[in-house]
């Protein structure tokens, strides 16, 4: 648990038991500087034949408390990070922490940096911190609100399977209410007379029903309009086409696009941005069973499209297919989707960057853009036209795979196919998941794609 409150006054004039004061390239800041005049050179003398290179710290006894010396990289967000977690590691539970140039992506680094997962833990890691920082309150309250939204994704990705089923990510999107946020959860009937042919094939091989959720974010005299669609597969086992063991080990991630697009309606209602925001997701299982759909299977899609299944673990477009198109039947003026769509996008840009595909130019340059604000790592790819081909079918309107080349721009075709308003497409089965630990937080679900999300909207 980490709280961040205001400080009055600078490192030297501030009282604390720990102080935290940055060091770049061996020298002192300025507040830093002002701290070390006060204490007559000691932490120069300090830092004398030291070299802190990011992330590591110097503890240092001073008369009326410790100072802790941490090194400064280039990014004030993830240093922020690293000191939150140096801080937890020592146990410290309170600082006073020299403010940056860069105040919201500091205040945002420290909180995202301290998140931690142990509801499932027989033995708490009941460490409380606080921290206090020079800023302005209205900082310290976006990233306290941010990071609330970055936290709920990340929990719903580390959620394992057994416990959140499409169910249990339903009722989770329907505590959204209480903070005035409409959402409405269709059961596998109405979907079924919706006539979402896709999503449900997916759905049929599992024991626990789908869910179609809709959210609706709508501040009074909004300025603008935003619609998301998330990929909500809550466990993906790749059906027939089975995944092996290790291929499925992060698998009940495979609802982060959904979780990004809950967490960014969690801190847009607590942000109260001035901007109506939609979201979709159709939730559902890729199981295996006698009820299982088959490779060979012929599909229809809400559309009217039919799609003929060639690889059962092409699950997500089939499910996204369907909630592309209701979101643009509803209204929707432009989309944007995020999804862990394909191992391909990970061979191409590898754990930390989504590729980004736009069916306009200037939805993808807003897109990424926005995720550059929010410090998160997207790529452009194209969409390219000539890879059509690879998704004919002898038998359908479209197969739902190409072939092994070009996998992550094929999947990204297979979406167009489904919209006509201009969609933005981010395949984020990369950046979702972390297999260690990183600056902005430990192994497991990172909550990508909230912050990127909370900069389109603001950017409206
Ligand atoms: N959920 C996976 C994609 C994925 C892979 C996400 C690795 C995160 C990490 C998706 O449903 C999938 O299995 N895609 C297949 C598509 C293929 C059959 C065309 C893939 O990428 O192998
Ligand atoms: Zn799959
Ligand atoms: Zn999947």
């Amino acid at each position: 648990m980490i709280t961040l409150t205001r400080a009055e006054g600078s490192l030297a004039e501030g009282q604390a038991p720990l102080k935290v004061a940055w060091v770049k390239e061996g020298r002192l800041l300025s507040q830093g500087e002002a701290l070390d005049a006060r204490l007559g050179g000691l932490l120069r003398r300090a830092l004398e034949g030291a070299s802190l290179k990011e992330g590591e710290s110097l503890l240092v006894a001073a008369p009326e408390g410790q100072v802790l010396l941490f090194g400064l990289g280039e990014d004030a967000r993830s240093s922020g990070g690293r000191l939150a977690q140096a801080l937890l590691r020592l146990r410290f539970p309170e600082a006073l922490v020299e403010p940056l140039p860069e105040a919201y992506a500091l205040a945002e680094g420290l909180l995202l940096g301290a998140y931690r997962f142990d509801r499932h833990r027989s033995e708490k890691e009941e460490k409380a911190l606080t921290l206090r920082l020079p800023e302005a309150e209205e900082v310290l309250e976006r990233a306290r609100k941010v990071a609330e939204g970055v936290y709920l994704a990340r929990d719903l990705v580390n959620e394992p399977p057994n416990l959140l089923t499409p169910e249990a990510l339903a009722e989770r999107a329907l505590e959204l209410r209480a903070l005035g946020v409409e959402v409405e959860v269709l059961d596998e009937e109405a979907i079924a007379s919706l006539g979402m042919g896709a999503f449900l094939a997916v759905a049929q091989g599992s024991e626990n029903p789908p869910r179609f959720i809709r959210l609706r974010y709508a501040p009074p005299g909004a300025r603008a309009r935003l619609d998301l669609v998330g990929k909500g597969l809550t466990f993906d086992s790749g059906g027939y086409s089975l995944k092996p063991t290790e291929g499925m080990t992060t698998m009940k991630g495979d609802m982060a696009g959904a979780a990004a697009v809950l967490g960014a309606m969690k801190s847009a209602a607590l942000l109260g941005l001035p901007v109506e925001i939609r979201g979709y997701i159709a939730a559902c299982e890729n199981m295996i069973s006698g009820r299982a759909y088959r490779v060979g299977d012929v599909l229809k899609t809400l559309s009217g499209k039919t799609v003929e299944v060639m690889n059962t673990d092409a699950e997500g477009r089939l499910t996204l297919a369907d909630a592309l198109f209701y979101a643009e039947r509803e209204g929707a003026e432009r989309i944007l989707e995020l999804s862990t769509l394909t191992g391909a996008a990970v061979v191409a840009l590898g754990e930390e960057v989504a590729a980004l595909f736009a069916t306009e130019p200037a939805w993808g340059s807003l897109v990424q853009e926005a995720a550059h604000r929010a410090g998160e790592k997207v790529w452009p790819m194209p969409l390219e036209k000539a890879y059509r081909e690879k998704l004919k079918s002898p038998v359908a309107d479209l197969k739902n795979v190409g072939d092994r080349n070009g996998g992550a721009i094929t999947a990204a075709l297979f979406l167009s196919e489904f919209v006509r308003v201009p969609l933005a497409h981010l395949d984020i089965a990369g950046p979702a998941f972390a297999k260690k630990g990183h600056a902005l937080g430990p192994e497991g679900g990172t909550g990508f794609g909230v912050r990127t999300i909370l900069e389109v909207a603001q950017a409206l």
